[in-house]
């Protein structure tokens, strides 16, 4: 068992143990990445300022995401074929989150389908929502997972269109996927992985493939999005589809003030200020640059969140810091998986905690809710470079 000591390690076993395809996918931004390298430069930008001789016993990362009490304010983000990443790959994630104490969130993408998920595990989870342009499906879903006690809705706001990501293209990404050559010669070196597969029936979308007819290629992730999912989403829909759900709503893809205020006075529990990792929209600012701002706009009327860049404990510091109650990681965890399962998301957990714990600690802080402004230092114009 090789040493793990952060998350890059972890990383480094994923893209060798896990077919090229599929790393491609999660490690991709759109076009030329530059919001995808920006997340995490940026973040890389802002520094923890040093405090000494402070009491740090009794320290706790505890806290609470949408009403739901968490072993540290991260949870897992809705990724798209995790299932592939590892054969079974939501069940165990969902797994290592629910021991762990933080949320799991299973994407409409998902591999498993919401039925596997809560056959195999205790703890509800969360559901993420893409709307089809198939009201029945729709109203067929929502029904699917009050059905399997999930216990919040999370409404993706910024994917009617999926943003190009030029390795899926290359690479001819479909779930499963199809055996030309190179993918054969690249799942030569990669037989465990293969031999999973082999032990599992669920390979291909299991929310919607069987649910929804008339896609032209039911394993294609590009297919899916440019044929039936639902190009008219407005806010108008997301109301109803609040409405139809009825329980705590959070929307995920809010990068803008005004949208911000939008989310807020439709009634969002939450909204994760997110750019999607990247993937979306190239060009967008990083979810760190934009996070202050939309704080001070609505965060007294919705919890907000961040994700896109969190690759570590003192990334997740640095949201708070600056306001953030929660967090949502994804590829933190899906290396986790693609390198060794279900122990692997349960390490990416223990590396992002103890980097949080520490870190709070040096900063002499000794409970997330104290986290403020003043524990980081931010390069002058930092957060109003852009207007
Ligand atoms: C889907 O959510 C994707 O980003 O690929």
């Amino acid at each position: 068992m090789p040493v793990i000591t952060c998350i890059d390690d972890l990383k480094r076993l994923h893209k060798r143990r896990t077919p090229k395809m599929f790393y491609d996918y999660a490690e991709s931004g759109s076009y030329s990445e530059q919001t995808f390298r920006e997340n995490t430069s940026d973040f890389a930008q802002i520094r923890l300022r040093q405090k000494v001789a402070v009491d740090m016993s009794g320290r706790s990362t505890e806290s609470t995401m949408v009403g739901q009490k968490v072993a540290m304010p991260v949870a897992l983000a809705p990724v798209g074929l995790t299932g592939m990443q590892r054969a079974d790959g939501e069940i165990k994630a969902a797994r290592a989150a629910a021991k762990f104490g933080v949320p799991f969130t299973l994407s409409t993408m998902s591999i498993c389908s919401i039925e596997d998920v809560a056959e195999a595990t205790q703890a509800p989870f969360w559901f993420q929502i893409y709307t089809l342009n198939d009201d029945k499906f729709n109203r067929d879903v929502l029904n699917r997972a009050r059905a399997a006690g999930c216990s919040a809705l999370v409404i993706t706001v910024d994917l009617q269109i999926l943003g190009q990501r030029h390795k899926d293209l290359k690479n001819g990404l479909t779930a499963p996927p199809k055996f030309t050559l190179p993918v054969l010669m690249d799942l030569a070196t990669k037989w465990q992985w293969g031999l999973e597969m082999l032990g599992t029936k669920r390979r291909f979308f299991g929310n919607i493939v069987g649910h929804v007819e008339g896609v032209s290629d039911p394993s294609s992730l590009s297919t899916w999005t440019a044929e039936k999912f639902d190009p008219t989403l407005n806010w108008d829909k997301i109301k109803k589809l609040m409405d139809m759900w009825g329980g705590k709503v959070i929307l995920k893809g809010i990068l803008d003030v005004e949208d911000a205020e939008m989310a807020a006075s439709v009634g969002a529990d939450a909204i994760v200020v997110s750019n999607h990792g990247g993937r979306q929209l190239d060009g967008a600012l990083s979810s760190i640059r934009v996070l202050p701002e939309i704080v001070s706009a609505v965060g007294n009327k919705t919890e907000v969140w961040l994700d896109s860049g969190i690759r570590s404990g003192q990334d997740v510091l640095k949201a708070l810091a600056l306001g953030a109650k929660g967090t949502m990681i994804g590829r933190a965890f899906v290396y986790g998986l693609g390198a060794m399962g279900e122990p692997g998301v349960t390490k990416a957990l223990e590396v992002i905690q103890k980097e949080l714990d520490i870190s709070m600690a040096l900063c002499g802080e000794r409970n997330v809710h104290d986290l403020k402004r003043e524990n980081l230092l931010i390069p002058q114009g930092f957060l109003n470079a852009y207007s």
